[in-house]
């Protein structure tokens, strides 16, 4: 079905490109600067909303490129068809957080990111994009890539986090999943790169700060997941919150001309952040709204999100000639020719497929994915005496703590909640349950997560005490993570702590689990508990994949993305820090060195870690050189043996150091990752190529090189837990 009747050629025989520019001719100014313009449906809020008037006779004006938050086959079918009234029938583009999961939720992405399984992340994008797709969304506000080095900021959640050679596979991963096989396949959504840029930098983790860092530190840490992203094909880029370096991101014209549009020739366009064009007043960038939507859109932000800048200044700022006509051709011509690769010009309502909608609704496939990928998401952080797995012919088991028997806390920060939620999600009880029908099962709530009563502890210490092993589990409530969710404290909420030493105090071996949306501090659990399963929010099937792990169904594999700090106070701490001129000899050196004088520098779980139920050992690093030039390439060979008992798979991580630098380096890097499966016994020996390209950092002019010189490499299971070799570098 062909809406367009403006066509002079067969509308097929033409490229992009020329329908685009056949449309734009027909465009009054008024209607390209409504198609820059994008409004909140009344579906959900994710900002703070506007009520001004009708916006269903703005469509039918054409003020309107764009919605969010409006989904479902029906509801964006109907606000279509009133699109499809506008005089030019400009079909609107349907955009919504899909961030973990739409119908089925998966875990959250900085969980997911824990498997380093890039198949497996990739798989949890295609799935949401097909469930969302199916719901008549056409774009998904994801993958959300910032670098995150700091817990206190509530977004660490929603990306990869602090590692930026992984986190650029992950934004790849994510992006090739939400496209799939590509844009104008009905099951395929449009990503969006975001924030761009270097919102996670925020001063003090505190959400929307300011962020301050040389463009060396932005190019080298927070910009290449962007890159991966536009790589792999990102439709579209959403601009962010934070000024950098005292010029909003979205007004920020090197960052959206010069980087994005420029360097990286990225033919996508740029939607900017809920308000951000109006918050540019707060800044105390400019003035008012009309300052505010020159900046913008001279800057290279081709949509206003929810601002209402564009739609009610732009005309004005093109008659006085602030913003040059040309400037709003390009911002239109970058959203038509999307909704050109979408398909829909060719069919506004193709994805509004009501069989499909009920298909994709209770996909099974789907339900499985999520299970697989909730297992692979878990790092098992501590396994004193081989208290897991779990013996299933258990005799019996307490269960106690806030999230035994929650649903939608599972789920985590944006995600959606449906009618069936509480069938549908599969709480911790009900995965034990059906693992080891036979054992008797204890249950006591304990205490609520931001309880301060400990009402409930006598009855969890009673239960603890009739049974053979102790399950805690505690954590987040699911808004407590997220957008504008800083902490400043990062410690488990209420008295759940209190709750964990009470139920030891008995001498039950106890499990802890702790589900949650960043690493959080917990001290004394790590110290006395003896088993401990970091769970974050794992979504959906959350009960049954941890009843998985928990029985050695699965044997854990997740290695963490980020550091995990031992108090608040040395946050930001982060693996791949500079050497500094004062480097502590070991964890006991204070004499005038850099370090805490009241605790190590080391984070209480450094990045990379995570145990299994089987144990692992590497050989002695083998190189096929001690030299290499430019040209060649050095392969790093180790050995991993399955020392243990279990099956198992092992992430053996590859990381680099480069000695003496024109810029110092960090002391390790991660280069390379491979996940491999071992039987109990076996060995595989792992090759890892490195050539100089591996070894190439940003100068302080911003060049991107390598140098000659002395290197070191390093393989092993975690960040902190490797051998080494040395090698050089020559011309
Ligand atoms: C968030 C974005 C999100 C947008 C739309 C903003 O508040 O920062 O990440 O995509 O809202 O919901």
């Amino acid at each position: 079905m062909s809406i367009m009747t403006f066509s002079v050629l067969p509308a097929q025989k033409k490229s992009i490109d020329q329908k685009v520019d056949s449309v734009l001719k027909l465009m009054t100014l008024d209607e390209k600067i409504g198609q820059m313009n994008q409004y909140n449906g009344d579906w959900a809020a994710t900002g703070p909303i506007t009520k001004d008037g009708d916006k269903q006779s703005q469509i039918k004006k054409g003020m309107l490129g764009s919605m969010l938050n409006v989904t479902g086959v029906d509801h964006t079918r109907t606000l279509q068809e009133i699109a499809m009234q506008s005089r030019l029938k400009i079909p609107l583009l349907f955009g919504q957080d899909v961030i973990h999961g739409y119908r089925t939720t998966f875990p959250i992405p900085l969980g997911e990111a824990a498997s380093w399984d890039l198949k497996a992340i990739e798989q949890s994008a295609r799935i949401a994009a097909i469930e969302a797709a199916a719901a008549g969304v056409h774009w998904t506000f994801a993958p959300m890539v910032d670098i995150a080095r700091d817990p206190r900021w509530g977004r660490v959640m929603e990306g990869a986090g602090e590692d930026t050679y992984l986190g650029s596979l992950i934004a790849a991963a994510r992006v090739k999943g939400f496209q799939g096989k590509g844009l104008g396949n009905t099951d395929a959504v449009m990503a969006c790169a975001k924030h761009f840029a270097a919102y996670g930098a925020a001063v003090a983790g505190r959400d929307y700060n300011s962020v301050d860092m040389s463009l060396r530190q932005l190019w080298e840490t927070y910009l290449p997941p962007f890159k991966a992203a536009a790589d792999a094909g990102a439709a579209t880029f959403m601009n962010s919150f934070n000024d950098l370096n005292g010029i909003p991101a979205t007004g920020n014209a090197y960052l959206q001309r010069t980087v994005l549009k420029g360097n990286w020739n990225f033919k996508g366009f740029v939607v900017s952040d809920w308000g951000s064009v109006g918050e540019m007043i707060n800044h105390g960038f400019v003035k008012d709204n009309y300052e505010a939507a020159m900046a913008a859109a001279n800057a290279g932000s081709d949509m206003d999100m929810e601002s209402r800048s564009y739609i009610q200044n732009l005309s004005k700022l093109v008659k006085e000639g602030k913003v040059k006509m040309a400037v709003i051709d390009e911002a239109v011509k970058r959203i038509l020719r999307k909704k050109f690769e979408m398909g829909l010009f060719d069919d506004p309502y193709r994805f509004c497929n009501t069989e499909r909608e009920k298909k994709e609704w209770n996909n099974p496939e789907h339900i499985i994915a999520a299970r697989e990928i909730a297992k692979k998401s878990m790092v098992l952080l501590k396994n004193n005496h081989q208290l897991l797995p779990v013996n299933k012919s258990v005799q019996t088991i307490a269960l106690i703590g806030p999230f035994v028997k929650a649903k939608s806390d599972n789920l985590g920060f944006w995600s959606y909640d449906w009618p069936d939620d509480t069938t549908r999600i599969v709480s911790l009880w009900e995965g034990v349950r059906s693992k080891a029908p036979a054992a008797k099962m204890l249950y006591a709530y304990g205490c609520g997560i931001k309880d301060t009563s400990r009402a409930g502890f006598a009855e969890a210490v009673a239960a603890a005490i009739q049974s053979d092993i102790v399950i805690i589990s505690v954590g987040e409530a699911r808004d407590m993570t997220g957008e504008a969710k800083s902490r400043s404290t990062i410690q488990l909420p209420g008295v759940q702590e209190e709750l964990i030493k009470a139920v030891a105090a008995t001498g039950k071996p106890v499990v802890v689990l702790i589900s949650a949306g960043r690493p959080l501090v917990f001290n004394w659990i790590a110290d006395n508990v003896p088993a401990i399963v970091y769970t974050w929010w794992l979504g959906t099937q959350a009960g049954n994949a941890i009843a998985d792990v928990l029985f050695g169904d699965y044997n854990p594999s997740g290695k963490l993305p980020i550091s995990f700090p031992r108090t608040e106070g040395q946050i930001p701490v982060y693996y791949n820090h500079y050497n500094t001129g004062r480097p502590a000899k070991d964890e006991n050196d204070l004499n005038y060195v850099s370090a805490y004088t009241d605790l190590p520098n080391s984070p209480k779980f450094p990045f990379g870690y995570g145990l299994s139920y089987t144990q692992f050992s590497y050989s002695d690093i083998k190189l096929n050189k001690p030299t290499i030039n430019a040209k060649e390439t050095l392969t790093v060979q180790t050995t991993v043996t399955n020392t243990g008992k279990f099956d198992g798979e092992e992430t053996v991580q590859l990381y680099t150091r480069d000695l003496f630098g024109s810029v110092v380096r960090p002391v390790k890097e991660l280069k390379g990752f491979q996940k491999i499966y071992l039987k109990a016994g076996e060995s595989k020996t792992v090759t890892f190529d490195l050539t100089a390209d591996d070894l190439r950092f940003y100068t302080d002019q911003l060049q991107y090189i390598y140098e000659p010189g002395d290197f070191k490499v390093f393989v092993g299971g975690s960040s902190a837990d490797v051998k080494e070799a040395a090698f050089t570098l020559v011309k």
